[in-house]
């Protein structure tokens, strides 16, 4: 195996951001046939030397080798011709053409609106050879975030890739559509194919790949094989610590009703009933979960509390005072806090900077405001110590959000939403895309708000996550809340077979 050219070899790659090196010297080789992972904290400079594979970046210093052959790649149509494909955590296809469509588009010699019969035979035999089931004349619109994913995948591959990039690719994916996911991975491996897969989920890193490189700040800490390391191996590899498993929670007193929620309807984008007539409470110094698949009404759950969606039917209250269909305005004075699920459209403004997302929300109270202006000497400081307390990786509090990796722009939001004492915690998916120091952080945050008495509902897919936080769980399923148990003597097995849909005689929803 030693003497076997790598099919990709980055040497020594420096990239220098102003105020950061996102790539201090960076070497890194992936195997023709293997699974590699691409493991850091948010920040190491994963994204980044990638982007540089795929010819998005130039590196400042550095050679890349493709099958032992040096390569100049100045863009992605290089990185293509040369066989590497990447797909990004944010998808890139036109939503109002059809999946063949969108397949040549960009492919050489093929006309855009009526792809050749040939293409199409290529995406069916492609579609079969991975159990796709994807349909080529489907429209984009029609698909879900992980059959959109599939087509990424297929694009890469007809354009001839050997090497494919797949940067964060289960974030979006139910576990079920991760776990196909990965057999389609194995299945290219075996072709003789390259992945490189980013993640930060180490259960799914040690599930799916051969060997790991982990990056922090920068620089490669060092390469294993996977089945000679361990989850806490990585772990410490990448944060450079000890990481804790297991949160310390301690026993708070229940205190009064913060949040109720009484047989609340609302539709969803497409106005089809999304929830259906919900009630629930949430106490003071109680965090409770929302258990469910994706799609089950969650998000909309969410949007009606925050003041995002207007609710049909039913009331809100909050501390008992009702703030149904009151806008987000006017819900965030009253003391809640909302970390988001799309933190990139709604949790920040991107060419806003550090410091002015940080008082987005305050930025007429009185501890910033001078007469008519801000206080910028006041902002400032206020900005640099939330940067501090919650190690948000930028070069100064001045730098645009935009450009922050995407689990710094998660604690940003976290530090703004908890700066002034909430009394209610709404977070959907809030450790989703964080790395593992982070996700402790984030985690042990919502306990201490807990601890503070503020009342928390958790939305979260990782039903671990939910389980090891929440005082009481709500599962939901179809827009309903299928059933409430107390998280100390949940069942996994019986909430698993809720959130399918099969079990709903659990205790009625309180
Ligand atoms: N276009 C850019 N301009 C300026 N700085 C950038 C740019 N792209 C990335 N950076 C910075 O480079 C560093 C590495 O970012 P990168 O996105 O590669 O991290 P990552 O490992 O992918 O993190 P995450 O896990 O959060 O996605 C970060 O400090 C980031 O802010
Ligand atoms: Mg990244």
């Amino acid at each position: 195996m030693g003497a076997e050219t790598p099919a990709i070899e980055m040497r020594n790659i420096v990239k220098r951001f102003p105020g950061v090196i996102a790539n201090d010297h960076v070497t890194f080789t992936a195997r023709a046939g293997e699974v590699h992972a691409l493991l850091g904290e948010n920040g190491a400079g994963k994204t980044t030397l990638m982007n540089i594979l795929y010819g998005l970046y130039h590196p400042d210093e550095g050679d890349i080798y493709v099958h032992g052959r040096r390569v100049t790649i100045h863009s992605p149509r290089d990185a293509i011709a040369l066989g590497i494909g990447m797909v990004h955590q944010h998808f890139m296809l036109v939503h109002s053409h059809t999946v063949a469509e969108n397949a040549v588009l960009g492919l050489a010699g093929t006309p855009f609106l009526r792809p050749a019969q040939s293409v199409r035979e290529q995406i069916v035999a492609l579609s079969e050879r991975y159990r796709w089931h994807i349909n080529p004349d489907a429209y984009i619109w029609q698909l879900s975030a992980g059959e959109q994913q599939r087509v990424e995948i297929l694009k890469a591959l007809l354009r001839g890739a050997r090497v494919l990039i797949l940067d964060e690719p289960t974030s979006m994916l139910t576990p079920g559509e991760a776990r196909q996911l990965f057999a389609v991975m194995r299945q290219m491996a075996a072709e003789g194919r390259t992945v490189i897969f980013i993640s930060h989920k180490l259960e799914e890193v040690m599930e799916v790949s051969d060997r790991v490189t982990v990056l922090r700040r920068g620089r490669v800490v060092g390469t294993v094989a996977t089945r000679d390391t361990s989850p806490h191996e990585l772990a410490r590899m990448m944060v450079g610590r000890e990481v804790l498993f297991r949160l310390e929670k301690k026993p708070v007193q229940r205190g009064e009703v913060v949040l109720r929620l009484e047989g609340v309807t609302a539709l969803n984008d497409l106005n089809l009933p999304a929830l259906k007539e919900v009630s629930l409470d949430v106490h003071a110094g109680e965090i409770v979960g929302i258990a469910g698949v994706a799609g089950n009404g969650q998000k909309e759950l969410v949007e009606v509390i925050t003041g995002l969606r207007p609710v049909i039917q039913g009331r809100i209250f909050l501390d008992g005072e009702e703030i149904t269909n009151r806008d987000a305005r006017f819900i965030g004075k009253r003391g809640v806090a909302h970390v988001p699920e799309d933190r990139v459209h709604m949790g920040v403004v991107p060419n806003l900077s550090v410091a002015e997302n940080l008082i987005l929300k305050y930025y007429d109270t009185p501890s910033f405001a001078r007469g008519w202006f801000l206080d910028l000497q006041a902002v400032t400081t206020f900005a640099q110590q939330k940067v501090k307390e919650y190690q948000i990786r930028t070069p100064t509090v001045h730098t645009p959000v935009k450009l922050l990796s995407g689990g710094n722009i998660q604690r940003l939001i976290l530090a703004r939403e908890l700066a002034f004492q909430p009394r209610l915690v709404v977070a959907a998916h809030p450790t989703s895309g964080l790395d593992v120091g982070a996700m402790e952080h984030v985690r042990q945050l919502l306990l201490r708000q807990r601890e503070e008495g503020a009342a928390i509902l958790l939305v979260s897919e990782d039903l671990d996550e939910v389980l090891e936080l929440s005082d009481r769980v709500a599962v939901m399923f179809g827009g309903r809340i299928v059933g409430v148990v107390d998280a100390s003597e949940a069942d996994v097995e019986a909430i698993g077979a809720m959130m399918a849909g099969l079990n709903t005689t659990a205790e009625a929803a309180a």
